[in-house]
């Protein structure tokens, strides 16, 4: 039995998920009103033309292209017209007027949050962003409420589904980077510019919304390392899949201390790392994202699932807008956004991590002495080498192929050891430098 009051939802954007978020909650909304305690009324769709062609059909009484008339007498406001302006400027209108706000906007929240957050806690209202990461995966919640009792220690994440497709069609079927970007774009995956995916900038925006999350500090967009995918040749990939890896895109976010100054602080960083086939991110084929999540006392957990498309990712809006219609039921104020922690955001000098490196040398006496000296001299520990039987070079003077796997070691003195290699003579070339996570 319901005795609330309708609520008034008002949905700005009426794209591939807006148009979703709207039939789906007008075709479930008795089901959807029973489970928040209050009927939810889709006042209005916001978006920029009315007669333009949806995929999903949105009762034509309800587009407009007005959306501040919408946000005025809305309780909630779900924002889906992604981009920074005029999502932010909307969002803050709403909330000021002391709407909730749902929003799956990455962009605006990674750079903006803290100013959204803001304005939520001035009135009491609350801002909702599961779908901003992951699409339907919830990871948001569980990184909040469901974690909120841990201590989380280091998320891998693959959160961008676009370049977790092409690499995984390079890897698998063989395609090139150009043929799966191709497909990835016809399946409606990509960014309207790509160059987001597979730069890694929209992989660095979830980074930096997980990382804030996880670590209860705000760690700003800026602050995120970033190197994207295109630099991945398809030889790469085939020799990691024959070396027992394969390679992803990752988003990283973790609690370390520098070795130098012994700060404790927390770093976010997204760049391509081969995944030993045996960890469970190896196991992410397609646009499927996963968060790969290890924390204090529960150990290892992994949120799988789809991270992008319009019905999939309206599934995580429509959870919050039901969370939203329950807070209006029940009363009292939205609860903030944690950054008590305020840990210091560590630059990507202060990361240790493994790399696989791979040379082409000659094949001649004392030249693994060499280099393994080269390794030692800049305090970089090998963990293990292969090298492959005579491969190049001519009858002179014959090369092979060598495959270095490091203990954790500091980017600057891998850096350093990379710039020593490239300029010994005993070798040819530095083929490959790939950072090795998930070991
Ligand atoms: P679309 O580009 O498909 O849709 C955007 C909608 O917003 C369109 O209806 C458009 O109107 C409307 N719009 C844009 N600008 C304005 C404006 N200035 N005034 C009024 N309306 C406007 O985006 P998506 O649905 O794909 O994405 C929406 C949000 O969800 C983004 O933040 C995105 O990052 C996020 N997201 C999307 C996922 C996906 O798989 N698509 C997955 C996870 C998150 P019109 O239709 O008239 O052009
Ligand atoms: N372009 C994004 C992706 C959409 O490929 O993951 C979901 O945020």
């Amino acid at each position: 039995m319901i005795e609330y009051r309708n609520l008034r939802v008002a949905i700005l954007g009426g794209g591939s998920v807006g148009a979703q978020v709207a039939s789906l909650l007008i075709e479930h909304g008795d089901e959807l009103a029973a489970r928040a305690g209050a009927g939810l009324e889709v006042v209005g769709v916001a978006v920029r033309d009315v007669n333009a062609k949806r995929d999903t059909d949105i009762p034509a009484h309800l587009l407009t292209t007005d959306a501040e008339s919408l946000i005025l007498g809305a309780d909630i406001v779900v924002e889906l017209i992604g981009g920074i302006e005029p999502a932010r400027t909307w969002i803050l209108q709403a909330l000021q007027s002391g709407a909730d706000v749902i929003t799956a906007n990455k962009a605006v929240l990674a750079n903006h949050g803290p100013e959204l957050f803001d304005a939520a806690e001035q009135v009491g209202a609350q801002l909702y962003y599961e779908a901003a990461v992951g699409g339907a995966i919830p990871i948001i919640r569980p990184l909040r409420d469901s974690l909120a009792g841990d201590r989380v220690m280091r998320i891998l994440g693959i959160v961008n589904g676009t370049t977790n497709y092409i690499l995984d069609r390079m890897d698998v079927h063989g395609d090139s980077f150009g043929e799966a970007l191709m497909d990835a774009t016809r399946l409606g995956y990509a960014e309207a510019d790509p160059t987001a995916d597979v730069e890694g900038f929209d992989a660095a925006q979830k980074a930096a919304i997980l990382a804030s999350l996880a670590f209860h500090t705000t760690v700003p967009l800026d602050a995120v390392y970033r190197e994207g995918m295109t630099s991945v040749t398809h030889e790469q990939v085939v020799a990691a899949r024959k070396a027992g890896y394969t390679v992803k895109l990752l988003a990283i976010c973790e609690r370390l201390v520098d070795a130098e100054t012994g700060v404790e602080g927390v770093s976010a960083r997204v760049h391509p790392a081969l995944v030993p086939l045996d960890h469970p991110l190896a196991a992410v084929h397609g646009a499927n994202n996963a968060v790969f999540v290890e924390a204090e006392a529960a150990g290892s957990l992994m949120f799988y699932g789809a991270g992008a498309g319009g019905v999939q990712t309206a599934s995580a809006v429509l959870g919050d807008i039901v969370s939203a219609a329950r807070r209006h039921v029940v009363g009292g104020p939205g609860v903030a956004e944690s950054t008590h922690a305020n840990l210091p955001v560590l630059p990507m000098s202060s990361v240790n991590t493994r790399y696989q490196i791979t040379l082409t040398v000659l094949d001649e006496p004392g030249v693994l002495a060499t280099i393994a000296t080269l390794f030692s001299d800049r305090g970089v520990s090998v963990e293990g080498l292969s090298q492959s039987v005579r491969d190049g070079g001519d009858a002179e003077r014959p090369t092979a192929t060598l495959v270095v796997i490091t203990h954790q070691a500091a980017e600057s003195s891998l850096a350093a050891t990379v710039a020593a290699l490239a300029a010994s003579p005993v070798v040819s070339s530095v083929v490959s430098v790939l950072r090795v996570e998930g070991l």
